[in-house]
């Protein structure tokens, strides 16, 4: 897990939003990390000092004054101990004290003594004329120049005064993201990678459609893991209900058919380093598509429907691709595995393979964990684990970059 053993600092500030930060620190926890708290006076008006110590697990640092303070000095043992800190929220008048140095209280003197050492991740949220403050753009701007912090946009959507425009907290999953970014060593900075992700939906007429039980949690999973490393990630994606959020260098590219998905990576395929194609392309589609409800006929006739080959996009990639692009292929299989896969690898011009298996419990379509093998065109060969997706992709993504 990429939180596993990591020490996560929370610097909670004045608003609304606080009320979400017990359950992120509860996502934070749930995947292997140690949470500690800092929190403004007015954070504790939100959410209760005895909330945040029950789901962190530890006391709460909200007043630099207070005898009981372990060590008196905690806005620096704090730091010394973090591997990162988050602000969220980020209220307009924190913002502006953190880029102006002023340090009056337990988080801002917190953050005054991490803000030169440790990665920053800082989640504003307020109402969107606080948000478009000159002073408070300007204060965002200078915090963004620093090389090591990342500032996670607000979302757009309803606000607590009951309006709505930019100034929402992002949601939980969004900022446990962008703290395992924070933690991730950018090996592939300035590296472009395509990603194919999800089924394809091929139409029979305006009511059905053929597809498979392709998820996209794969293939979501890898864009994360290369976005976590810095890398540019343009993601050609069938239709699925997995969400990607925060992240600058993303590029989302939405498709139903193979036909569709065949357009967007020829599209996208000259500027990218590495196309990973993780997508259940189908391979055939209805010859025609009925342009209205195909009817029912009688109960003893059978319907034929003609299907005609979809391009096959890997052996196209694999024509095409250019001294120094990686083309990373999947094979799904039921039997045969590792022959199957390794006729892919050929015959698609492929340099790497990752076999799944559906002969393996916990492996392939829809589950939240996978187990795979990973050949090169070079015949080598290294077998993954069965472990979560993210996990999965985290190794796949290693012996990628390892590798290339
Ligand atoms: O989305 P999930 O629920 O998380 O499931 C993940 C997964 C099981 C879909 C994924 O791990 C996976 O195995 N994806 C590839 C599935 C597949 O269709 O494999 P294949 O053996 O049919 O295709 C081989 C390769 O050729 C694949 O890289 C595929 O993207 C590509 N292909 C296939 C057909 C086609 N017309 N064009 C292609 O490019």
């Amino acid at each position: 897990m990429v939180l596993e053993g990591k020490h996560i600092l929370v610097g909670i500030s004045g608003g609304i939003a606080a009320y979400k930060i017990p359950e992120l620190i509860r996502t934070l926890k749930k995947q292997g990390a140690e949470v500690r708290v800092t929190a403004t006076k007015s954070a504790l008006q939100f959410v209760t000092e005895l909330t945040l110590q029950t789901v962190s697990g530890a006391r709460v640092y909200s007043d630099v004054f207070a005898a009981i303070n372990e060590h008196s000095t905690e806005h620096i043992s704090l730091p010394e101990w973090a591997d990162m800190m988050l602000i969220a929220p980020a209220t307009a008048n924190v913002i502006g004290k953190m880029a102006a140095g002023i340090a009056d209280d337990a988080l801002t003197t917190t953050f005054c003594s991490c803000s030169a050492r440790k990665p920053i991740v800082i989640a504003p949220a307020m109402n969107d004329k606080m948000w478009e403050c000159p002073a408070t753009q300007k204060a965002i701007e200078e915090l963004k120049s620093w090389a090591n912090v990342t500032v996670v946009e607000p979302a757009v959507g309803e606000l607590a005064c009951g309006t709505s425009g930019k100034g929402r907290m992002p949601e939980v999953e969004v900022l446990s993201e962008q703290v395992k970014a924070a933690l991730t060593e950018k090996t592939m900075a300035g590296k472009r990678v395509l990603i194919t992700a999800g089924p394809t939906v091929e139409k029979i007429d305006p009511v059905r459609y053929i597809s498979n039980f392709s998820t996209g949690k794969m293939g979501y999973a890898l864009a994360r893991a290369c976005l976590r490393r810095g890398a540019e990630v343009t993601l050609v994606s069938g239709p699925t209900q997995q969400k990607i959020e925060g992240y600058d260098g993303l590029r989302m590219v939405d498709v139903e058919s193979a036909q569709q998905m065949y357009e967007a990576v020829q599209e996208a395929f000259a500027k990218v380093d590495m196309a990973i194609l993780c997508a259940a392309v189908a391979d055939y589609t209805p010859k025609e598509v009925a342009d209205r409800k195909i009817k029912r006929q009688s109960e003893s006739e059978n319907l034929c429907l003609e299907l005609k080959a979809n391009p096959d996009i890997a052996a196209w990639l694999g024509k095409q691709k250019k001294a120094g692009q990686v083309l990373v292929g999947f094979a799904l299989e039921t039997d045969h595995e590792e022959a199957n896969a390794q006729k892919k690898l050929q015959s698609k011009g492929l340099d790497w393979i990752v076999l799944n298996s559906l002969q393996d419990k916990g492996a392939g379509f829809g589950t939240d964990t996978n187990k795979v093998s990973l050949y090169s065109a070079d015949g080598t060969k290294k077998d993954c684990p069965l472990g979560m997706k993210e996990a999965v992709s985290e190794w796949i993504v290693n012996q990628l970059t390892i590798a290339n």
